[in-house]
């Protein structure tokens, strides 16, 4: 074979790789309005930055006529490139190619590009679009899943990890994206179930379609278990890239700070009137984060998962922090169990990637009720707690309004380390709210007065007057400051600058114990 020969076989065998399980099935791909796993890729990250990696592995099986069916690059296309200029590493299922079933080879090509991320500190995304274990493989595929769960969760909190769900994801495949820091699926494109509707339907009797079982918007608004539900394959990949742009590469890094025009020294007086007169009347806290970040942008993580909390990323002066807010326009704000556990994985990822956290409370306290007693809120809420706790990165936390009971502890306050704890004037901070304080400890009071109602409405007004308000905490130092509302921003930007280089650390351990 001559030289020029032996260039032409490369150039035919690189050729091959490209096709996949070939043009047929490509085409049935696109029929379905799906990209093809390159195309993915290609859309991913900056245009002529990808690398390749393994594109001529091939699988090891001979078993039921597959040594007759040998595809360059075994159903997954890995490797790394740049995401706005950044390195990431990536690894996109390719479904026309056994239905992008994981064989052990897969796996392999797939621990690679995860093994080099976590060495060179760089996030990992995962597209995936896959029929699960490649039947053909048996025990061996079981294998090259548990190796992938096992880098899943050796890399978490070291590098960001993020899937993409793109297809089927089904049976014990689904806890490699569980164990990552981000879901993305794609509305009415994708699903994910440990068992489908057929083993349903023969275990519980029940009818689901998989849309309803396991599609996007089931796990986005009812299961928890995904991020985002995205309207398409390019809108999920842009919400990969805009997730990026808020995070470091590793857990050494801090994020990149990206200087918007907006002054970090503005005021906006709107903030002064956005608080309601009546304790109880209900505002959008998405407007205080709005009116106070970085041109207004707020990223909104889980935004149709336990309303009642806010998570997501803005930037205070080009840098990146992390938002955790009560909402008092869903169930007053209440943290209950989902809102525990989606404010508490939020803080513990910031609190791996050096990403400081604000905190806006309105809180009435936790949720009442035999639901939420019996589903462990006890457990649940306990987490939270825990999260901010351990969590050393800087923490800063704004009282707008209720401040109650075991929820103050919870919300970053002072008590767990909050390094600046601010209040608006109409911060109320008590142990509860006037009228279950008053109904407590003034019950023989009012049962014995003339006139109960009024007497009791004169002992909640008397009550309001003197506790429900900044100032006893602000007494004891448990508040920084009282702030007058439209100077949030500047006040939030000048603390993070002072605490800039904050250094705190945990007592050493293994790992501590987090109610699960
Ligand atoms: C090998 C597979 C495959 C698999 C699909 N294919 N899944 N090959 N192993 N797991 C192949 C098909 O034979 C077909 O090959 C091609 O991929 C496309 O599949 P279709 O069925 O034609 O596609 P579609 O109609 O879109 O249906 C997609 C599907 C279905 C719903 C995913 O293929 C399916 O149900 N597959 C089996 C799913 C499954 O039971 N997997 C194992 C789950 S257990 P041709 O040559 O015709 O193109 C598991 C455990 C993981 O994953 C454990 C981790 C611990």
């Amino acid at each position: 074979m001559s030289h020029q020969e032996k260039i032409n076989r490369l150039r035919e065998m690189k050729y091959r790789s490209t096709l996949g399980g070939g043009k047929a099935r490509i085409q049935r791909q696109h029929a379905q309005g799906k990209l093809t796993a390159r195309e993915r890729v290609e859309l991913l990250l900056d245009k002529g930055s990808f690398v390749e990696l393994d594109r001529f592995v091939t699988h090891r099986s001979a078993d039921f006529g597959m040594d007759q069916q040998r595809i360059l690059g075994d159903g997954v296309v890995t490797g790394y490139g740049a995401i706005d200029k950044r390195l990431a590493y990536v690894y996109s299922q390719d479904f026309t190619v056994f239905g992008g079933s994981l064989s052990e080879t897969h796996a392999e090509k797939i621990c690679k590009v995860m093994n080099l991320a976590m060495k060179n500190g760089a996030p990992i995304i995962g597209l995936t679009d896959s029929g699960g274990a490649r039947i053909q493989e048996g025990v061996v595929s079981l294998a090259g899943y548990a190796d992938i769960f096992l880098l899943n969760t050796l890399a978490s909190g070291v590098i960001p990890q993020i899937s993409v769900v793109l297809g089927p994801c089904a049976g014990g495949a689904v806890y490699s994206p569980a164990i990552t820091d981000f879901i993305i699926m794609v509305k009415d494109s994708s699903y994910m179930f440990v068992t489908g509707p057929e083993v349903v339907k023969t275990v519980t009797h029940e009818e689901v379609s998989f849309e309803e079982l396991g599609g996007a918007l089931t796990h986005a608004s009812v299961s928890g278990v995904a991020h985002f539900a995205a309207d398409g394959e390019e809108d999920a990949i842009f919400l990969v890239q805009k997730l990026l742009s808020y995070l470091p590469g590793n857990n050494l890094e801090d994020a990149p700070v990206i200087r918007a025009e907006d002054d970090p020294l503005r005021t906006d007086e709107a903030l002064d009137l956005l608080i309601p007169d009546e304790p109880n009347r209900p505002y959008d806290m998405r407007e205080v984060i709005t009116r106070i970040v970085d041109d207004g942008e707020f990223l909104e993580i889980m935004q149709h998962w336990a309303g009642n909390v806010l998570i997501g990323y803005a930037r205070l002066d080009g840098r990146t922090v992390g938002i955790v807010a009560n909402q008092p326009a869903m169930l007053a704000g209440v943290l209950d169990i989902d809102a525990s556990v989606k404010a508490a994985r939020f803080v513990r990822f910031c609190d791996c990637f050096n990403i400081p956290i604000v905190t806006f409370v309105d809180v009435p306290g936790f949720l009442p009720g035999t639901a939420q007693e019996h589903g462990g809120i006890i457990r649940h809420g306990a987490k939270l707690l825990y999260a901010y706790a351990e969590a050393t990165v800087p923490k800063l936390t704004v009282i707008t309004r209720k401040a109650y009971g075991g929820a103050y502890d919870v919300m970053s306050s002072k008590h767990l380390r909050g390094d600046i704890n601010l209040a608006w004037p109409s911060a109320e901070i008590a142990v509860m709210g006037p009228e279950g304080a008053v109904n407590i400890i003034f019950r023989r009071e009012i049962a014995e007065a003339d006139h109960p109602e009024e007497t009791r409405g004169r002992l909640v007004a008397d009550y309001r007057e003197k506790f429900a308000n900044p100032y006893i905490a602000a007494s004891r130092g448990y508040i920084d400051a009282v702030i007058e509302p439209h100077e949030t921003r500047p006040r939030l930007i000048n603390a993070l600058e002072m605490l800039q280089n904050k250094r705190d650390t945990n007592p050493a351990k293994k790992h501590g114990n987090i109610p699960l």
